[in-house]
């Protein structure tokens, strides 16, 4: 009775809760938020001062009274408090976006139920951390699906049939590769190596190349301007780094090539091919049989460096395609399961009442 009465005033809604970019999806209206999971603090009083796309400006940018926090890392909440006042706020700006029913989105009743995506490797506390984050945070209901599961459904891919399916979703924090079959994971793999990483090689390799010292946030432009997997047939593609001079401490800005990036990015990459390898090797003949004909699926925000489709299919001599809009593919199978709830029963791995 009471549930029924929370359905008529919320919105149901799946989450993305990733270690760079959180989205959130209402049912029925689509994905009306997209913003880095990044938060702002007031370093004594933790007072919340600014969340998303505006707390990703000061990144490295803060003077000594505030603090910027990404309360993700590895794929799983570090900072318990802050993720739960980013939800919160997630949450109430969902409900206060003027809905079709005009005055029904009251914005001081949001009891939604909520659909969020985890990486499939985190352990039962982590699992419970981000549960009681949505609870508290003001869900009537939070279900938790596995990550690689949320982006095949997200993908269109069939993932209730007696077939293999192949997703490899590559975020900030994680990689995680999975074999579905019948709505279940049939092997999975979660690596704590992912877009950070490529990063934090960049930075590595600037340092210890050029003897400069650059920003994460500069090391990530570069990235995505002119970072490949794959020769790209026009390595003359380059472009400037600004960062400090380790020696002099002075201000220094350098011109770099794709193929120099390349060179960086490359031993994280090759530990993400070798864990799809790893879990070819170890999947069901009947299941590989399927993946053949079907090929490897990539989403997440690494599914979009250039010629990593290409890469991965020279090493594993399958077809490799990249999901449509990949960095939304999990949030869009969180949206799909709250239209499906058969399906949300069969995928979710846990989840209920407050
Ligand atoms: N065009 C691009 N080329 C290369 N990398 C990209 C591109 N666009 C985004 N990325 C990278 O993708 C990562 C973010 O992807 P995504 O939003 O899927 O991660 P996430 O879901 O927040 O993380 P996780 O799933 O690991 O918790 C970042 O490391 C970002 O730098
Ligand atoms: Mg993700």
């Amino acid at each position: 009775m009471l549930d029924k009465f929370w359905q008529f005033f919320s919105h149901d809604i799946g989450i993305d809760l990733g270690t760079v970019n959180t989205l959130v999806l209402v049912k029925g209206k689509g994905i009306l938020i997209r913003e880095p999971t990044v938060v702002a603090l007031h370093k004594k009083t933790r007072q919340v001062l600014a969340i998303g796309v505006e707390a990703k400006r000061m990144l490295g940018r803060t003077p000594a009274a505030i603090e910027t926090v990404r309360p993700l890392r590895d794929g799983v909440i570090s900072d318990f408090d802050t993720t739960e006042a980013m939800l919160r706020y997630f949450i109430h700006k969902v409900h206060q976006t003027p809905g079709k029913g005009g005055f029904f989105s009251l914005p001081k009743i949001p009891k939604p139920r909520i659909v969020v995506g985890i990486p499939s490797g985190v352990t039962e506390v982590e699992r419970r951390a981000v549960q009681d984050a949505c609870l508290s945070a003001g869900a009537r209901e939070a279900y938790l699906i596995e990550e690689p599961m949320a982006a095949a459904i997200g993908a269109k891919l069939p993932v209730e049939e007696p077939e293999g399916v192949m997703m490899v979703d590559i975020g900030g924090g994680t990689a995680e590769i999975a074999v579905i079959s019948l709505g279940g994971m049939v092997i999975n793999k979660s690596l704590r190596v992912a877009g950070d990483e490529l990063d934090e090689a960049i930075v590595n390799y600037m340092r210890i190349r050029y003897g400069m010292l650059i920003g994460e946030k500069s090391a990530e432009e570069a990235k995505i301007e002119i970072g490949s997997a794959y020769p790209l047939g026009k390595d003359d593609l380059a472009t400037v780094v600004r960062g400090r001079d380790l020696a002099s401490g002075l201000p220094k800005s350098l011109k770099i090539t794709a193929s120099e990036i390349r060179e960086a990015l490359t031993p994280t990459i090759s530990q993400i091919v070798s864990a799809i390898q790893e879990v070819l090797e170890e999947t069901p003949p009947e299941l590989l049989t399927d993946i053949v004909e079907r090929g490897v699926y990539l989403a997440g925000g690494g599914a979009l460096i250039r010629g990593l489709d290409k890469k991965i299919a020279e090493e594993t001599k399958l077809p490799v395609y990249i999901a449509d809009d990949p960095l939304t593919s999990v949030v869009r199978g969180c949206g799909e399961v709250l239209e499906n709830l058969d399906l949300l029963s069969k995928v979710r791995v846990t989840g209920g009442l407050r």
